[in-house]
């Protein structure tokens, strides 16, 4: 059975005093509410598992407030190098000092906005699996690439110029891809729970055809996009949904919280 992640991507939100209190607000309801008391121990369980990508600044006060074990923490981006003269980035063995588990690599504001190349994003992946940060790799299509039909034609294009050098094992225990359909993320126009299964099957496909029944069993994929409470539930029963990315809706812990409610 594939645990099930719920994440929360900040982006460039949340300073160091709203992170704190967003953390705390959260372990109290862990720890105090019953609907919270449930997901900590489906948690505790490991059939569940919350994460955090605040921005780089935040991540401290993310790592100091969190205290029941929940909660792990994930970065938004990372330097395929370790050290170095690259002004402005930041390096995995960093982050791992920091305590992220995850890193987020190939979000589509980095591919689109920032207009990193699938070969960068390749260079990050093999260097995030080389490192102890694990990666959420995310793909997905522009509007106008699914309305020209290619939908497909960009994720296989997405993956496999970054996941051609993994093997099988790595695929199966390390890799978690998130599917984030770009016209989906900020507007409020979730993929119907049909498009986003289909598009979650495509890519467990794509991984049995390469890596073969064990590795794309244990692949875990998540959908991102307009993800709200009142959607999450009906998104995660989709047989190849494993979890959820979560942007606007992760920055009210109510919200968040209500969503970690709908995966327990
Ligand atoms: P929204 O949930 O705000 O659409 O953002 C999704 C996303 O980009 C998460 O990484």
């Amino acid at each position: 059975m594939r645990r099930k992640m719920i994440a929360g991507n900040w982006k460039m939100n949340n300073n160091q005093a709203a992170s704190r209190d967003f953390v705390e607000k959260l372990e109290s309801w862990f720890a105090n509410e019953p609907t919270g008391t449930k997901a900590a121990s489906v948690a505790a369980s490991g059939k569940i598992e919350v994460v955090i990508a605040p921005p780089f600044t935040s991540i401290e006060a993310v790592r100091a407030a969190k205290k029941s074990g929940i909660i792990q923490i994930a970065a938004q981006n990372v330097h395929h190098e370790s050290k170095g003269a690259f002004t402005g980035e930041v390096s995995l063995p960093m982050l791992e000092e920091a305590g992220c588990k995850y890193a987020i690599i190939g979000h589509s504001e980095r591919r689109h906005v920032f207009h990193e190349p699938d070969e960068a994003l390749e260079k990050k992946l093999i260097a995030t699996l080389e490192s102890n940060v694990l990666p959420i790799f995310c793909v997905g299509e522009l509007l106008e690439e699914r309305t020209a039909g290619n939908a497909e034609k960009v994720l296989a294009r997405q993956l496999e110029s970054a996941w051609t050098s993994l093997t099988s094992d790595i695929v199966g225990e390390m890799l978690v891809v998130a599917y984030e359909p770009v016209w989906a993320i900020g507007t409020g126009q979730t993929a119907s729970n049909g498009d986003a299964e289909r598009a979650c099957d495509f890519i467990r496909t794509l991984a049995y055809e390469k890596f073969g029944i064990a590795a794309s069993e244990s692949l875990r994929i998540l959908y991102g996009g307009s993800v709200k409470p009142d959607n999450s539930a009906s998104l995660l029963s989709q047989s190849d949904i494993d979890g959820l990315l979560i942007g606007g809706a992760s920055l009210e812990v109510e919200s968040f919280e209500k969503i970690i409610e709908t995966s327990v």
